[in-house]
């Protein structure tokens, strides 16, 4: 996939995928319940990006993630540290929310990834923090749960890049429970170091990233343990059909009633 370098380019190719992405209809069961698409917003040529779970019923009214109650709180503490979401881009695991606010399934997560890998190539951040388990275990790969490796940052290699990895607890995590909003205040409070240390070196096409925290030994399953709040869960089936759109650099086909991609409209997509 070609790799536009410029951040003029890169903006404009990332206007182009929330267009196709707002076409997306990979997850019938997602399509079926929608308002639309959440594709991500923020600064295009953020440093930092954030990576949430799924949009719940406010960013789905919306059209923004992290519009709601877990929203305002994940504003606070980026406040605390000096930024705004000008600063950043904040995306999720899904672009679609769940009914009901029910976790995603494995087979949404794999259907909508794509999506979120091209974001990260297009903004190209130097950072990216992981907002609880689901989007820790999909940018690690890896099952760890959340509780054992917030605060802890590794290089990670995403795609062809590497990038510092902070994982940190779901802002959920903290609206009821005060100590979670204290470690989340600390994780947040090692970010400006982060981006003061700038791009991590680039290792070679293919290699692996090294960890820097010490890191837990991995192999199990504790999704279970994640403390946040998600509400109503309720168990469905897996998807299995609408394979129609991808990300691509190709001029993306529009959603019915959506400006050419050029034109998009910027404030829509919360473009800074
Ligand atoms: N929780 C998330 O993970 N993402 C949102 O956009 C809102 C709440």
């Amino acid at each position: 996939m070609a790799r536009p370098q410029s951040p003029e380019a890169r903006r404009e190719a990332l206007k182009e995928q929330y267009a196709s992405a707002r076409a997306c209809t990979r997850c019938p069961h997602l399509v079926a319940t929608r308002t639309q698409v959440v594709f991500g917003a923020g600064n295009a040529d953020a440093d930092l990006m954030f990576v949430g779970e799924a949009p719940g019923r406010d960013e789905d009214l919306k059209g923004i993630p992290f519009v709601g109650r877990a929203g305002r709180l994940l504003e606070s503490l980026l406040a605390e540290i000096g930024l705004t979401r000008e600063d950043v881009f904040i995306a999720n695991v899904l672009k679609c929310r769940p009914p009901d606010n029910r976790n995603p399934t494995a087979d949404e997560i794999e259907r909508c990834s794509p999506w979120l890998m091209r974001q990260l190539e297009l903004i190209r951040p130097t950072v990216v923090v992981t907002l609880g388990n689901f989007a820790t275990k999909l940018i690690r790969e890896d099952p760890t749960s959340i509780t054992r490796i917030r605060g802890r940052v590794e290089l990670r290699r995403i795609g062809t890049r590497t990038v510092r990895l902070l994982p940190v607890l779901h802002p959920a995590a903290a609206l009821y429970t005060p100590s979670n909003r204290e470690l989340l205040q600390s994780d947040f409070a090692l970010i400006a170091g982060l981006l003061a240390q700038g791009a991590p070196e680039q290792t070679g096409e293919g290699e692996a990233a090294g960890r820097l925290g010490e890191g837990e030994a991995v192999g199990e399953d504790d999704r279970a343990d994640e403390t946040r709040p998600v509400g109503e869960r309720e168990p469905v089936g897996d998807p299995r059909d609408g394979d129609r759109c991808e990300p691509s650099d190709e001029a993306a086909a529009p959603a019915t009633g959506a400006p050419a991609n050029g034109a998009l409209d910027e404030a829509q997509l919360g473009l800074f």
